[in-house]
């Protein structure tokens, strides 16, 4: 994750071919229950940013290298396509009951998306940083990008696109402090709590 950007805009070719990535991600049903809010210009990154911090304060050291992205992108997963899909007659959960989602998929299939955004930009040799949106300012940033609260598309967090700045510029993140766990540690062959290698 790059946490600061330089001036130098982000090629628009680089954005959509990262949103067409985006929209090969897998999603259950094929449901495809998601939408992407992109900021390009900057009176828009300038609105998500005062929706969704504190106009207060002075920004901290984070805040000022991620306001400098000159893109931004708001993945949002939209549950009504799931319950609408699943209420197909292949898979037949007419009743829409929520109760029958192992887990939320809209949000996991909008989340994959992402990782195929930060992947695609990644590869193009600029620097991205997927961010949550604090709880207290959701409703805030929902009115600044258009959707509507509560409801369907529901924002799942945000992504700067820019190119990275020198490291030293930017917040360190905690993958600095904090060990990388081996996948060796996390991966269990055959029964979860066997060994890897045992
Ligand atoms: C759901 C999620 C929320 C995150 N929220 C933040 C955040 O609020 N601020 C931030 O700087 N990084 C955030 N990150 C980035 C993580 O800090 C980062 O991925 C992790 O430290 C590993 O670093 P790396 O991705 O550079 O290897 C988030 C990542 C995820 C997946």
């Amino acid at each position: 994750m790059v946490r600061s950007y330089t001036d130098e805009p982000v090629d628009p070719a680089v954005v959509e071919r990262a949103l067409e990535h985006a929209t090969r991600a897998p999603s259950a049903g094929f449901s495809q229950g998601w939408a992407f809010v992109v900021l390009d210009r900057p009176e828009d990154v300038r609105r998500f940013w005062a929706a969704s911090t504190e106009t207060s304060d002075e920004p901290d050291k984070w805040l000022a290298g991620m306001m400098k992205a000159p893109v931004v992108i708001v993945p949002c997963s939209v549950k009504g396509a799931y319950l609408d899909r699943y209420a197909e007659p292949d898979k037949g959960w007419t009743d829409r009951d929520e109760r029958r989602w192992p887990m939320p998929f809209w949000d996991l299939d909008t989340a994959m998306a992402a990782l195929l955004i930060l992947q695609t930009v990644t590869d193009a040799g600029l620097g991205a940083c997927f961010f949550g949106i604090v709880s207290e300012r959701e409703v805030e940033v929902r009115r600044a990008l258009g959707l509507p609260d509560p409801g369907d598309p529901h924002p799942i967090g945000a992504i700067t696109i820019g190119h990275p700045a020198p490291r030293k510029t930017g917040a360190v993140g905690t993958a600095s402090r904090r060990r990388r766990t081996p996948w060796t540690e996390v991966a269990h062959r055959g029964r979860f709590g066997n060994g890897w290698r045992s």
